[in-house]
């Protein structure tokens, strides 16, 4: 169902929603009765799980800047239906390059234009997005999730090196934008992901299941509770936090 005149439904904007820990998200948000608005490069599929239709998504590829700046005002243009209110910002999107063979991009070997791709895809169009909807956010006194990573913050054995570091930036944003955002009433949290089972693990990452005190990968739906509670008013004063969704991995 899409977004009607007088439907008061809460919205989430979330970027990266057609797999993995995006599609749990959506299907977690639509179960508790909100409308979200899902941004990704694919066109709208017609046997989409969840309650929605082609007007709550938006074809977009983050890693092209003017793009991201059509999807802004496509956003904010679909927003006035609810008096240009915004609840909450997912920035789930990213991209994990890898070299031949599915090997570990080092800070080395990694292409300079990859390096680039990456930051724009992982730390620049969360950027962009959240100014971009800043007026609507603060609006609804909403929430911004970044999704950052287990990897901004040690060497990991599949992760390469421009995402780790894009990761880390990420990270260091979420706090900056805690500070900058919070007197506008909103709060900016990231939760770091361990090894989630998802298509975008390398294929070996059973084997560090022995260095995870839990002994066992993480779902999807997990990592989505997670953001969830963080866009909910139980987590009313968390700002600035960057939540270990791990099993413990950290430790
Ligand atoms: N899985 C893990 O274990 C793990 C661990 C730590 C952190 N994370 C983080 O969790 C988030 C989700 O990960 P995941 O494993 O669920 O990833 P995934 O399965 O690879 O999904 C990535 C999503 O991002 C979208 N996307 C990729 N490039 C895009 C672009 N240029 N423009 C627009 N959308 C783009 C994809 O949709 P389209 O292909 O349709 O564009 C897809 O929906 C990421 O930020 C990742 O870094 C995951």
């Amino acid at each position: 169902m899409s977004q009607t005149p007088g439907d008061d439904r809460k919205t989430l904007v979330l970027t990266g929603a057609s797999r993995g820990i995006g599609h749990a998200t959506v299907k977690r948000f639509s179960r508790e009765g909100w409308r979200v608005i899902t941004c990704s490069r694919q066109e709208f599929a017609d046997n989409c799980p969840w309650p929605a239709g082609p007007e709550d998504h938006i074809r977009v590829d983050l890693s092209d800047q003017e793009d991201v700046g059509y999807a802004i005002s496509e956003i904010r243009r679909r927003l006035e239906a609810n008096g240009s209110e915004l609840h909450a910002l997912v920035n789930n999107a990213a991209i994990s390059p890898k070299a031949e063979a599915g090997a570990r991009l080092d800070s080395i070997r990694t292409p300079m234009h990859v390096w680039r791709d990456v930051f724009q895809v992982n730390f620049f169009a969360p950027i962009m997005l959240a100014r971009g909807l800043f007026k609507e956010l603060a609006a609804a006194r909403g929430s911004i999730v970044n999704v950052t990573s287990i990897v901004g913050s040690r060497v990991h054995p599949f992760a390469g090196t421009a995402y780790a570091t894009s990761k880390a930036a990420l990270n260091s944003l979420t706090r900056e934008m805690a500070a900058d955002f919070g007197p506008a009433g909103i709060r900016v949290n990231a939760i770091a992901p361990g090894e989630i089972e998802t298509a975008i693990l390398s294929p070996g990452t059973e084997k560090m299941i022995d260095d995870i005190p839990l002994r066992r990968l993480g779902q999807t739906a997990e990592v989505a509770d997670v953001i969830y509670f963080l866009c909910s008013n139980q987590s009313s004063y968390v700002n600035g936090a960057e939540l270990h969704i791990n099993g413990g991995q950290h430790v």
